[in-house]
């Protein structure tokens, strides 16, 4: 009886240490970062996005509505690519790697952010999120 109690609490113990370091903090040599797109399109739009691990499947990003998602950056590798339909557009992109990952990093420590903001004309990429078009690159247009 004690021995259940004592596995029991053992292991209650082991997966709330765990679940708290997966899901609040990144190991200190990786950086956490934030990254949001804004559909700026008078319409909904639909993103896929894939990592080279996950598949994070669909969501669909109403007018002027922001979609983030935040992830550990790996130490090599990090990539993160976005399918975007617009009606009958489609494009896709990468919306982290190694190159944004260097335009968008601030400092060398704590939480990183990165914007993306999707217009009529293109997908428009920022280390900030100031009014268009300040700071905003324009980085692959819509087919
Ligand atoms: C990462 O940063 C975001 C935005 O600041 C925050 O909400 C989240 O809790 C952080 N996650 C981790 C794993 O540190
Ligand atoms: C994601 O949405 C697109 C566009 O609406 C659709 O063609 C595709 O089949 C969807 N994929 C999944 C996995 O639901």
């Amino acid at each position: 009886m004690m021995n259940q109690k004592a596995l029991i609490f053992f292991a209650l113990f082991i997966s709330s240490c765990c679940l708290v370091t997966t899901t609040s903090a990144c190991p200190f040599y990786k950086t956490n970062w934030t990254v949001y797109i804004t559909n700026q399109v008078p319409d909904n739009i639909v993103v896929h996005i894939k990592s080279t691990d996950h598949d994070l499947g669909n969501y669909t990003i109403a007018p002027t509505h922001v979609h983030s998602l935040t992830f550990c950056q790996k130490v090599v590798g990090t990539h993160f690519h976005g399918y975007f339909w617009w009606g009958s557009k489609y494009q896709s992109l990468a919306l982290m790697d190694a190159e944004i990952i260097k335009k968008c990093r601030k400092r060398f420590a704590g939480n990183e952010y990165c914007y993306w903001l999707v217009r009529t004309d293109g997908f428009y990429l920022s280390a900030s999120n100031q009014p268009f078009p300040y700071g905003w690159v324009k980085k692959k247009a819509w087919p």
